[in-house]
């Protein structure tokens, strides 16, 4: 028997990808497609879809999350903008309701692998920026990947303690901070998704780069997700929890 899926943003870049991905899979089937001024829950319930997959946009994405665990469907969330008080918020919900899903700021492999060892790096520098390039027609900064890259740091990343005194001339300059970490966001057509985490120390710099050339790096980890929310009783943040 294979998973009913349905996309929500179907019409979208990382939608349409979506569509094409699940609609190859033999394991997966496509029962529904959604798109802006669409009425979703009448969308998940007429479709009897088990897993709904999100790629909308960072305005949309709190209140489709809601739908979907409100229609006891599994969440397979692709879309960035969601901050940790709403992610607690949805893990709580879902706990509740033993329903299985997962957010994932970014369903490539080597996104996933470059967080997962700067995080290992992190223990033995003090300090590390994070870049983030993006295509022009993204939306939200700065993306969740790098957010996520962020929180993964900060498991293990101790801030070297300075007393120097520095003044930004034109305010963002040094980019935003998240748990202590600067973050830049670059957006420019010719770029699809990539980021470089940079890690400095007394004569020596350590950079790990990942770039998506191309949207199709996602839909593995689209596709896997989508086999592996019916298992669980709970959400997950980040698609290094079903690898
Ligand atoms: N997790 C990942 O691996 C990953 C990878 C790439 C992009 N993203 C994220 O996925 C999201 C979508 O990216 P994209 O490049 O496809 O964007 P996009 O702008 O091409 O597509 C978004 C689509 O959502 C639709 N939409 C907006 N509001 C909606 C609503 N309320 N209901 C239904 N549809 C709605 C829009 O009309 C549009 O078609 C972004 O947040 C992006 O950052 C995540």
């Amino acid at each position: 028997m294979s998973i009913r899926v349905l996309i929500n943003g179907a019409n979208g870049r990382m939608g349409k990808a979506s569509v094409a991905a699940i609609t190859a899979d033999p394991e997966l089937e496509l029962v529904g497609t959604t798109s802006r001024g669409d009425d979703l829950a009448n969308a998940i319930k007429k479709s009897h879809a088990e897993v709904v997959v999100d790629f909308t946009n960072a305005e949309a994405v709190q209140e489709s999350t809601r739908t979907i665990i409100a229609a006891n469907a599994h969440p397979v969330i692709g879309t960035s903008g969601l901050l940790m008080p709403q992610i607690v918020e949805f893990q709580a919900a879902c706990k509740k309701a033993q329903l299985g899903g997962i957010i994932a700021p970014n369903f490539s492999l080597g996104a996933v692998l470059l967080m997962k060892h700067a995080q290992e790096i992190a223990k033995y520098f003090s300090h590390v920026e994070i870049i983030e390039m993006h295509h022009d027609g993204k939306l939200d900064s700065p993306s969740g990947t790098a957010l996520r890259t962020a929180e993964m740091l900060a498991v293990n990343f101790k801030p070297a303690q300075t007393t120097k005194k520095t003044k930004e001339t034109i305010p963002g300059a040094r980019g935003a901070m998240h748990h202590q970490i600067p973050i830049h966001s670059v957006r420019l057509p010719g770029l699809v998704a990539h980021e470089q985490v940079i890690f400095g120390d007394t004569g020596e710099t350590l950079t790990l780069r990942h770039d998506s050339i191309d949207r199709i790096a996602f839909m593995p980890g689209v596709r896997l997700a989508c086999k592996k929310v019916v298992t669980l009783k709970e959400l997950v943040y980040g698609l290094e929890h079903v690898l």
